[in-house]
């Protein structure tokens, strides 16, 4: 039964991110792109037949190829990840970053069908809770809301989703306004909106107390020791007004839950699915979202992999390869005219949370180990941003060191400050010692900082 419920909530996820995907309609702008786009696309197919052929050559003198010695490095596959090529403050993706060669692609998730999943999971807890949820009995649902990083995508649309759900967001420019309001007490704010819930007949305000980007004063985002100081100065000003707490990721809520939440009962939500927070859910963590990070960690090497292989970009992805990888369409979506795979993401709660114990555990239908002579070994620069992102950290980071065994990459991980891209960019002095790059920006604009050192 409650596979049934699980597959039925996929098929439901489906439907919302392929419709998501299949509209590029934010792109209108980008008609030139587009074409281009559109060019590749047919080269690529032309590429995979070649492809094929070249795959054979290799197997037939097992040389494996020239190590990307001769290969410029501009013509070096290249994948973004965790942070896709876009306008920080538009949204409008960065097409010539996403095809700066006909070798890159983005790898990330479905940021809009993840953020509604959050929102609803937190409105069907209300919904549940109906009767001890309102903690001071005045009729108004309270939340507080811990904000990762105005300009960055995922943290928008999570800020979206959960406002969207509580029906607190009011319109800007076409969409949700995800600006912090700071302090709203007295629902007056202008950013939001007091929301209304209606269980049993009841009807209840729902109003967005506070919000916060939680950046420190070094400058970094998503700061996990900022929420926890943050709820210290919101617990003493509105007290048990507080019935929820709404975080744009688990590193941050995890923070506020064990500042204060943790005691004082109030149900905490967060996004990432990292292990500590899972755990959480068993003494009184509301819930996360799984991002399929086993998922995304695979595609991110997995890509590098089949375009050093020279293969159909499908292989072991949607075709199963030849040690009988393969991932289901109910697990990730690829937007082709947008270069991106995106993993889809799953509602982790009370009900489910024991199957996601361990983030760091590799997804069981990719995990065979591929063939070292079909796939020699190729070197990979690859760099987490922020080396101290709980999620990336905890769990990607993790992930991407059991996938590499498995499709022979010997990558060189680089742990930026979370600051400055130069951190990270000083440390691609030499690009020509690797055979491809994985690309985590500080800043989603930031990525010609990267490729102007890989036209050099
Ligand atoms: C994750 C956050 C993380 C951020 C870093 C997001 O996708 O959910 O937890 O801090 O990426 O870029
Ligand atoms: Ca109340």
């Amino acid at each position: 039964m409650k596979k049934k419920v699980v597959s039925m909530v996929l098929a439901a996820i489906m439907g919302v991110s392929l419709a998501a995907c299949g509209s590029p309609s934010d792109d209108s702008s980008k008609g030139d792109d587009k074409k281009t786009e559109d060019e590749a696309g047919d080269d690529k197919t032309a590429d995979d037949k070649t492809g094929d052929d070249a795959e054979q050559g290799d197997e037939a003198d097992n040389t494996g190829g020239d190590a990307g010695g001769d290969v410029a490095n501009k013509d070096k596959p290249l994948v973004w990840f965790n942070r896709q090529p876009s306008n920080s403050s538009t949204g409008e993706l960065d097409m010539a970053a996403l095809s700066f060669n006909d070798k890159t692609y983005y790898v990330g998730f479905d940021a809009n069908q993840g953020a509604d999943l959050q929102g609803t999971m937190v409105k069907e807890y209300i919904e549940a809770n109906i009767d001890s949820i309102d903690r001071n009995g005045d009729g108004i649902i309270g939340y507080v809301l811990a904000i990762g990083d105005i300009g960055h995508n995922d943290s928008i649309a999570r800020t979206r989703g959960i406002r969207k759900a509580l029906g607190t967001g009011v319109e800007k420019d076409g969409d949700i306004n995800s600006d912090p309001v700071g302090t709203n007490s007295d629902g007056s704010a202008k950013a939001v909106k007091d929301g209304e819930i209606e269980v049993n007949g009841k009807k209840y305000v729902v109003r967005e107390l506070a919000s916060q980007e939680m950046k420190n004063s070094a400058g970094a985002t998503w700061d996990a020791a900022t929420a926890g100081n943050a709820i210290g100065t919101w617990s003493s000003s509105f007290g048990d007004d507080i019935d929820i707490i709404a975080s744009n990721n688990d590193g941050m809520g995890m923070s506020m839950f064990n500042a204060w939440s943790k005691d004082n009962k109030v149900p905490t939500f967060g996004y990432d699915a990292n292990s500590d927070a899972v755990a959480a859910i068993a003494d009184g963590y509301g819930g996360t979202i799984s991002q399929h990070a086993d998922v995304q960690a695979y595609l991110t090497l997995r890509v590098l992999r089949n375009a050093l292989d020279g293969v159909d970009i499908d292989t072991g992805i949607g075709t199963e390869d030849d040690a009988g990888n393969t991932l289901s369409d109910d697990v990730y979506v690829y937007n082709e005219e947008q270069r991106s795979y995106y993993a889809l993401n799953v509602a982790v709660t009370a009900d489910n949370y024991k199957d996601f114990t361990d983030s760091t555990k590799i997804y069981d239908p990719v995990s065979k180990q591929l063939d070292a002579g079909a796939h020699p070994t190729k070197k990979v620069w690859l760099n987490i941003y922020n080396a101290s992102d709980n999620f990336l950290s905890s769990t990607y980071q993790p992930l991407l060191q059991s996938y590499d065994d498995i499709l022979n990459l010997e990558v060189d991980y680089i742990g930026g400050d979370g600051q400055t891209e130069s951190n990270i960019t000083n440390r691609l002095g030499n690009p020509s010692q690797y055979d491809a790059f994985a690309i985590n920006m500080v800043k989603t604009d930031n990525a010609a900082s990267y490729t102007a050192l890989l036209n050099q």
